[in-house]
């Protein structure tokens, strides 16, 4: 009897065995396929006629493997030949706007499997230490990527730089050139915010933002700081407009981009003359963040860092009017220049 029920507990056990093993094999064979063939490029119909932007499929399985570690510098020189790989110099710069949402805008576009993003901000145009090590330096900066991808790098120091502009009109006349923009005032308050959680983080106190941004003899708005400086966007632009024609700059709604990503996503890549590849399936609300997060694919997905999406301290309604009414006129210039209108205040 004793013996009767060893075996068929035995027998049990190897049927559940079986069970768990085959469901495991399921499983990793299909987040496998997954992976390869990511739901945001299905294969058929996904570009246009052969050598119209075409993008071998191994691209795509090398931005999210291989191309990892040839980033992270482990691959050989070999390895490197063997792929056609190449460092090249970005095709498309985000020169700006500082707190615009420039990390998210780089991170989103680099769901696109055409798309290879220079993780750091490079400094390369608005440092003159770094500008004096010359172009070789800067495209060793860059990632590796297949030919026939484009890299993109972000610096937001670049709008705001005297120098820049020249800089990069000498090494690519005919660069595209994205910029960022939040209502000027959200925008002004954001940048407020880090500057003050630096100081935070040293243990040192910081004026209040009304106190930095009105100047105390006159009562007007104190256009000597920074934080406001940055937001008068048309200023910046009008400079740029003396080396690149208006066509080559495209305008992304930073505020937009918070909300309601994809459509803002979808204006780049038809800017940058990408196929359409970025999807829904790549973005999805995270609640706890209160941010879109990122999907590359089944097993893949990620969320900025903390230090995007600050909370920002409250700041004196008479001051937001003033610094509102004061931003106004340079708006409307920066709508009339660029034909993109927002409805800031
Ligand atoms: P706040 O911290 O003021 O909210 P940048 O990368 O240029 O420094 O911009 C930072 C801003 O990006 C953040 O400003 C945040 O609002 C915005 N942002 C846009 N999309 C985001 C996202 N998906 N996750 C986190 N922050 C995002």
């Amino acid at each position: 009897m004793l013996f009767k029920q060893q075996a068929l507990l035995r027998q049990k056990l190897f049927v559940l065995g079986s069970l768990a093993i085959g469901s495991l094999l399921y499983l990793v064979a299909r987040v496998g396929s997954l992976d390869r063939l990511q739901p945001l490029c299905p294969i058929d119909g996904r570009f246009g006629p052969r050598g119209q932007g075409e993008i071998p499929l191994r691209a795509l399985q090398f931005k999210r493997g291989l191309l990892h570690e040839f980033r992270k510098g482990n691959a050989t020189k070999e390895q490197i030949r063997l792929h056609n790989l190449v460092q090249q110099l970005p095709k498309a710069i985000i020169i700006g706007v500082r707190k615009g949402g420039t990390r998210a805008l780089l991170e989103m576009l680099n769901l696109h499997p055409a798309v290879v993003k220079a993780s750091q901000e490079i400094h390369f145009f608005d440092n003159d230490e770094n500008y004096a090590k010359g172009i070789e330096w800067y495209r060793k900066k860059m990632p590796f990527s297949y030919p026939h991808q484009i890299t993109i790098e972000k610096s937001p120091a670049y709008f705001i730089t005297e120098e820049v502009p020249e800089r990069i009109y000498k090494m690519n006349s005919s660069i595209k050139l994205l910029i960022i923009v939040r209502e000027p005032t959200t925008r002004a308050i954001s940048d407020y915010t880090q500057v003050l959680e630096g100081k935070e983080r040293k243990n040192k106190t910081y004026y209040k933002f009304e106190k930095l941004a009105i100047d105390p003899n006159t009562c007007e708005v104190n256009t000597k700081y920074k934080a406001v400086r940055t937001s008068i966007y048309t200023k910046h632009l009008e400079r740029w407009l003396k080396y690149f024609p208006i066509e080559q700059f495209h305008i992304v709604d930073g505020d937009r981009l918070i909300t309601e990503p994809l459509p803002e996503l979808q204006l780049v890549e038809k800017f940058l003359n990408l196929p359409p590849r970025i999807s829904q399936y790549n973005l999805y609300f995270n609640a706890t963040r209160g941010f879109y997060c990122l999907r590359f694919n089944i097993v893949f997905n990620k969320c900025l860092a903390g230090s995007k999406g600050r909370i920002h301290p409250e700041v004196d309604t008479s001051v937001i009017t003033k610094l509102r009414k004061f931003f106004h006129p340079f708006n409307q210039k920066f709508y009339q220049i660029t034909g993109r209108t927002f409805n800031w205040p």
